[in-house]
């Protein structure tokens, strides 16, 4: 194709892919919101944003799951508010600590939720109000059947009385789980639990934890703030890339209010390369995705060459700001030559669009952005590496860039103005 051989010329490594590259359509020109326009691959329009007023940008914040599991306390709590502030991954932007499955043991027999008074000393409200004082946010778990997936008691018919109970303690963000929900239909209670929020006095963020079993992407916009997508990440490569390519397929219903939600943060936990955490979050940025780090906080205070690492990724300001862009548009896969080499782009609300050049090969590979397939209308545009930090000059219909493997380069496009 044309435009393949354009984009790849001089590279005779990718040669071979040239027959198969795919240009995906364009960004629409200037750049208009998605949400509630286009219809989603099922050809229903997503229902407006939950009237909450909450999460306008993704939420940005911390999760217990995936690096403590059950091992959760009060004192880890305070440790990882304290490691927010210290390690400057406040500073990024992150403001919520929501401690997932495990905190709860039991109901008091007029039904109030019980918290683990072993693991959580001080109970609940103390620990939110310590949270509080750094400048910081408090969130729980809980799940929409009669038990969590520990195995913990469940908020099922007892909706309205978590819900007074979460908001006397300063709950600030809710994630509901989806497990032990046999016989229940997942609209129907996950909109019992957006009233019941609705109806507690206090602005609570709703995270839907369905893991896309029952079509949220059509529903979840009116129900909660952001829904997940997909069942639990790893901290494995071939993780990110399964739930990227079902999580992207449903661009179209996040909006300000309302995102899809490809689960929580790897970065930092071990189990993948430099390159390879750094194309998980650029990837989770580009598709504004709520950024909440999985990783344990108190590490990265560390003068270790891991700590550093980790901190350049979770609080690199450039990148943030592309998912956190105000317009709340997905970004989704624009250029594909299958099966490894891909261009994912966001538009932005300056009227710039940002780019992941993303390698899933295992070598190094230049990759090239068309600007046609950006939706700009100029064939001369400003680049700016979002991961270098530098502006990388003005260039003529593309610019291409060497992207390691399992890696990517981020770079925000801006249209230079036609005189
Ligand atoms: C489910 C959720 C995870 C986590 C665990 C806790 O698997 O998808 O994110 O909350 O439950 O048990």
């Amino acid at each position: 194709m044309k435009a393949g051989i354009r984009i790849f010329s001089g590279f005779t490594l990718i040669a071979g892919a040239l027959g198969a590259g795919v240009l995906l359509g364009a960004m629409p020109p200037g750049h208009p919101g998605a949400g509630g326009r286009l219809a989603d691959s099922t050809g229903s329009r997503p229902a407006p944003p939950v009237d909450n007023g909450l999460a306008l940008t993704p939420p940005m914040g911390w999760n217990s799951w995936n690096h403590f599991g059950c091992n959760v306390s009060s004192e880890l709590i305070r440790e990882t508010a304290d490691a927010m502030v210290a390690s400057g991954m406040k500073d990024a932007g992150y403001r919520y600590v929501v401690i997932d499955d495990c905190w709860q043991v039991a109901r008091t027999p007029d039904g109030q939720i019980v918290a683990d008074s072993t693991r959580f000393p001080e109970g609940m409200k103390a620990l939110a109000d310590y949270v509080h004082s750094k400048g910081l946010k408090f969130g729980l778990y809980t799940d929409a059947g009669r038990r969590t997936c520990q195995g913990r008691p469940g908020s099922y018919q007892h909706e309205q009385q978590d819900a007074r109970t979460y908001a006397a303690w300063g709950v600030d963000y809710v994630k509901v789980d989806w497990c032990n929900s046999q016989g229940l239909d997942a609209r129907t209670r996950y909109a019992v639990f957006r009233d019941a929020l609705a109806n507690s006095g206090r602005g609570i963020v709703f995270s839907i934890c369905e893991w896309g079993s029952n079509q949220p992407w059509v529903w979840g916009p009116e129900t909660g703030n952001l829904w997940r997508t997909t069942g639990d990440i790893s901290d494995r490569w071939e993780s990110v890339l399964s739930i990227l390519d079902r999580s992207s397929q449903y661009w179209v219903s996040a909006r300000p209010g309302a995102w899809n939600d490809p689960d929580m943060l790897e970065v930092g936990n071990g189990g993948m390369t430099n390159d390879e955490y750094r194309a998980h979050f650029s990837l989770w940025a580009i598709m504004a995705a709520p950024l909440m780090a999985g990783n344990d906080l108190r590490e990265m205070t560390a003068d270790t060459r891991r700590a550093r690492a980790t901190r350049a990724i979770l609080t690199n300001e450039e990148v943030i700001a592309v998912d956190q862009d105000s317009l709340g548009v997905q970004g989704r896969l624009v250029q594909n030559y299958p099966p490894e080499l891909q261009v994912w782009a966001k538009p932005l609300a300056d009227g710039s669009t940002a780019a992941v050049l993303f390698n899933r090969a295992s070598v190094p590979t230049p990759i090239a952005v068309s600007f046609r397939s950006l939706g700009l209308r100029t064939d001369s545009a400003t680049v700016r590496d979002l991961w270098s930090h530098q502006d990388k000059g003005t260039f003529g219909r593309r610019y291409s860039d060497m992207v390691p493997s399992h890696g990517v380069v981020m770079v925000k496009v801006t249209p230079k103005s036609e005189r």
